[in-house]
């Protein structure tokens, strides 16, 4: 960790050297502060003064500092810049002036404001290597302020309300607090902000977030100027709505203006000492921090895109992302970094470069390098002539631009630079090659001849395959419509009476449920089921019998298998598999003695994911649960995962989330939107899921705990903040004996804090939430979910308190105590 003098021991601003007193002002000033009376610290540089070296000014609350600095990791570029000036750890730059021009030597250089009246910085050698280019003062009385907000003001000393310029009208990329993002009208210049080069390099990069050139009402990701990967959504009144935790958060206030000057947004932050920026960092990330007293440290509350492969060209020209591999960017074969050292430092931009270069003339020296499962890089060409894969290489090799194609329903080539290509989807790409840099295996001399070979063979093939068609598909058609009139009819359907003679007249009561309850049965073939008697039920009998028909189709092995069914008069009942194991809360209890193992609970966990997944994507319409919980997870003879109760939302209807509402002890799974009536996703699913991790990793209902500290915390909040701290072990079940390894732990924690985010939006998908349990995904560290109570403690002075003008979040809070009453112990 690098902490300059600069920041540990503030000297502030000196005066020009032609006034010798002001030489004192210095040690003065730092017993001052010292004696914590920020007030009186320099916060300004008049005409007559100027920095260099390790001076500073400080802004008069004490927060910022203005002077050189060099970045952490790049000791021998000094820049001019502000950065807050009491915190901990790595200096956090907000704005630097110089950024494309660093300057070797501080000593003899200076940042001051020039005879013309501008802030200017002069070299050692007496050169201009920056200025602010404003209008200067007309009466020679330019002074320079660094604001409590970290804006740097040039204004008129006689003037105050006349502002030459300002640090927050040139932002470089950090949004800070009180700062505009938008559009000058009457210029169209446009004010956004725009990545470092490097995390060590402030030199402008090629990612950086900006109204919406196009001019719609939001903001974008963009990648040189031109390719957006991410938007904001557009501004509703309220929020942009892509990012509605935004109008959640008591924290910050957004607003919008467009007038006939400008178009632009703002955030203010209701409590000055909650420390909070928005910073496009040097991946292409945007990102919300703020600064988390506790750990000291600052934590993201927003990323956006969540996962770094949808940053657009984040690997460079023909540079491939991953998202698995921990090294975030790699070459494929025939290609090396451009630049070794700026790879080094986590710069991609300047991406691969062949190792040999292509032979445009003489057709047969290049060849195709396969690239199975990639996601296709982006701007391609159609060529419509090309009718076959065949046509649509021969398209490419006779274009000396062409550097790949893709033959998938049609033929698409790439131009000079592949940009976006990633490891992870559906695409073949042929990556066109010098011959001597394709894999030994295709010798291209002897391509030809195998093409041939293969040809014939292929023929031959193709003709043996329509003859067996011919011959057998007539009997195998005969075959599948067996079966799927056995899948159709393998629902069966029951007599009222017969149910009742199955279930012993409904005396072995397995559970209920808001749905109504589940009696245990046994069918004449000895088979055991679970009977679930409907409550609730308004369906018409049509309507009934089609979604059932519906459900009887959905089978996984992580789903609870629906045998049957009855319609009679106004009773609905369903027959499902009976599992002996039980549902996953009863294992919760204090009294069983027989505890999960780890492994048997992340096999649990993978399951149900397994399950949702399919719910949710795989089978033919969408499914969303709404009702994830413990007591929906059945177990059965082998301890292997089932869900219950899907489909019940089509079932039941309009009642069904009265039902849930109403329903005690469901309340604590459900994620925000269900509570303030948005439009239910799939996300609502993820939420209960991450809700439901927690419970398992601790091997407890989540309910209210009592800190160390005497103060009452929901559960997963406190857990979800052990977790951003990477102390995961402490949510870890005692009772375990076979602990887990740290890294499956942290990746099950991560994945449970990442489904529990505010913002639907940032909650991964189940089939991502998949993919990282199964281990194919990375998964990094989750910021804190903004609406959990956590934050309102940790945070310490924000005040994050629920309004009660906000019905939904006063609905949010009595689901919390309910769930107290519900789970408390
Ligand atoms: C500080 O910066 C250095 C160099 O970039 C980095 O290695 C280190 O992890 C940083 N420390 C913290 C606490 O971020
Ligand atoms: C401002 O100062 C500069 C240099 O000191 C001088 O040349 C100029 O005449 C002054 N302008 C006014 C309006 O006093
Ligand atoms: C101060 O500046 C404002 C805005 O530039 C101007 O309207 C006002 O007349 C100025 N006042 C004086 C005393 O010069
Ligand atoms: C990036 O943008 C500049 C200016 O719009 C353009 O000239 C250049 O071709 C772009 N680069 C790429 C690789 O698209």
């Amino acid at each position: 960790m690098e902490l300059s003098s600069t920041s540990k021991r503030p000297l502030h601003a000196m005066a020009s050297s032609s006034l010798n007193a002001r030489l004192l002002i210095p040690m003065f000033l730092l017993f001052f502060w010292q004696s914590s009376n920020p007030s009186s610290a320099i916060d300004s540089i008049s005409l007559s003064q100027s920095l260099s070296g390790d001076q500073t000014i400080i802004s008069s609350e004490g927060n910022f500092a203005l002077g050189f600095f060099a970045p952490a990791g790049n000791p021998s570029n000094f820049y001019a810049g502000i950065w807050y000036n009491n915190l901990s750890g790595n200096r956090t730059v907000v704005w630097v002036a110089n950024r494309a021009c660093p300057i070797s030597n501080t000593s003899a250089a200076e940042f001051k404001i020039s005879e013309a009246g501008n802030l200017v910085i002069v070299n050692s050698s007496g050169a201009a290597v920056w200025s602010s280019n404003s209008t200067p003062s007309t009466l020679n009385a330019s002074v320079a302020v660094l604001l409590g907000t970290g804006n740097l003001v040039l204004k008129d000393d006689l003037n105050s309300s006349t502002i030459l310029w300002q640090s927050f009208d040139h932002p470089t990329d950090t949004w800070m607090p009180g700062g505009w993002l938008g559009v000058n009208k009457r210029t169209g210049e446009y004010q956004s902000i725009t990545s470092w080069a490097s995390p060590v390099d402030p030199a402008p990069g090629p990612f950086a977030q900006s109204m919406d050139p196009d001019g719609s009402d939001q903001y974008v990701l963009l990648w040189n100027g031109s390719e957006i990967y991410w938007n904001s959504g557009l501004w509703n009144g309220q929020y942009f709505t892509a990012v509605p935790g935004t109008k959640e958060s008591t924290a910050f206030n957004f607003t919008f203006v467009d007038n006939p000057d400008r178009k632009f947004a703002m955030y203010t932050i209701n409590d000055p000492s909650f420390l909070t920026r928005f910073v496009v960092d040097s991946a292409g990330q945007g990102q919300q921090w703020f600064w988390l007293n506790a750990t000291q440290e600052w934590q993201t509350v927003f990323t956006q895109p969540l996962v770094h492969c949808d940053v657009y060209s984040l690997c460079g020209p023909f540079g491939i992302c991953s998202q698995r591999n921990t090294s975030v960017c790699s070459c494929p074969i025939g290609f090396a970094p451009t630049s070794t050292q700026e790879w080094q430092i986590n710069d991609w931009n300047s991406g691969c470069t062949r190792r040999t270069r292509l032979h445009c003339g003489n057709k047969s020296s290049d060849g195709f390098l396969v690239m199975p499962n990639v996601r296709l890089p982006a701007n391609s060409v159609r060529i419509l002539t090309a009718t076959s894969s065949t046509n649509c290489k021969a398209a490419c090799l006779n274009n000396c631009s062409c550097s790949a194609y893709s033959y998938d329903n049609g033929c698409s080539i790439w131009g000079d630079d592949l940009r976006n290509i990633a490891d992870t989807g559906g695409g073949i790409l042929y990556i066109r090659l010098a011959a001597s840099d394709l894999p030994a295996t295709s010798n291209s001399s002897h391509k030809s001849t195998i093409g041939i070979i293969l040809g014939v063979a292929f023929g031959v093939l193709l003709v043996l395959v329509v003859l067996f068609a011919l011959i057998w598909i007539p009997r195998r058609r005969k075959r599948t419509h067996i079966t799927e009139q056995v899948d159709d009819s393998s629902l069966v359907q029951f007599s009222y009476g017969e149910l009742q003679r199955v279930t012993r007249n409904f005396s072995r009561k397995l559970g209920g449920g808001g749905f109504g309850n589940v009696y245990r049965g046994t069918l004449p073939d000895s088979t055991e089921v679970a009977v679930k008697k409907l409550e609730g039920q308004r369906q018409g009998e049509k309507q009934f019998r089609a979604e059932v028909s519906t459900l009887g189709t959905i089978q996984h092995v992580n789903l609870v298998r629906l045998r049957g069914f009855c319609c009679h008069r106004d009773e609905r009942l369903l027959v499902y598999d009976y599992m002996p194991g039980g549902s996953l809360d009863s294992h919760f209890s204090e009294s069983n003695i027989a505890v999960l193992d780890w492994k048997l609970r992340y096999r649990i966990i993978l399951g149900v994911a397994r399950g949702l997944a399919y719910l949710h994507g795989s089978c033919r319409e969408c499914i969303i649960h709404c009702d994830v919980k413990p007591e929906n997870i059945l177990l059965d003879e082998n301890f292997d995962p089932k869900i219950a109760d899907f489909g019940m939302a089509k079932l039941i209807g309009r009642d069904f989330s009265r039902v849930l509402t109403t329903m005690r002890g469901t309340v604590g799974y459900l994620a925000p939107e269900w509570i303030s009536g948005l439009p239910v996703t799939p996300k609502v699913d993820v939420y209960s899921f991450g809700m439901m991790l927690f419970e398992l990793v601790a091997g407890k209902r989540n309910s209210i705990v009592r800190g160390n500290d005497g103060v009452d915390k929901f559960y997963p909040s406190w857990a979800a903040k052990q977790v951003i701290d990477g102390s995961v072990e402490s949510l870890l079940d005692d009772r375990l004996e076979d602990a887990p390894e740290i890294e499956e732990l942290t990746r099950v924690c991560r994945v449970a804090c990442w489904c529990i985010q505010d913002s639907e939006s940032q909650r991964p998908t189940m089939g991502q939430v998949v993919r990282i349990l199964e281990g194919s995904l990375e998964v990094s560290r989750p910021p804190l979910p903004l609406a959990m109570q956590s934050l309102m403690e940790v945070a310490g002075q924000v005040k994050f308190q629920i309004s009660s003008t906000d019905s939904s979040a006063t609905v949010a809070t009595n689901t919390y105590e309910e769930s107290s009453t519900i789970h408390g112990r």
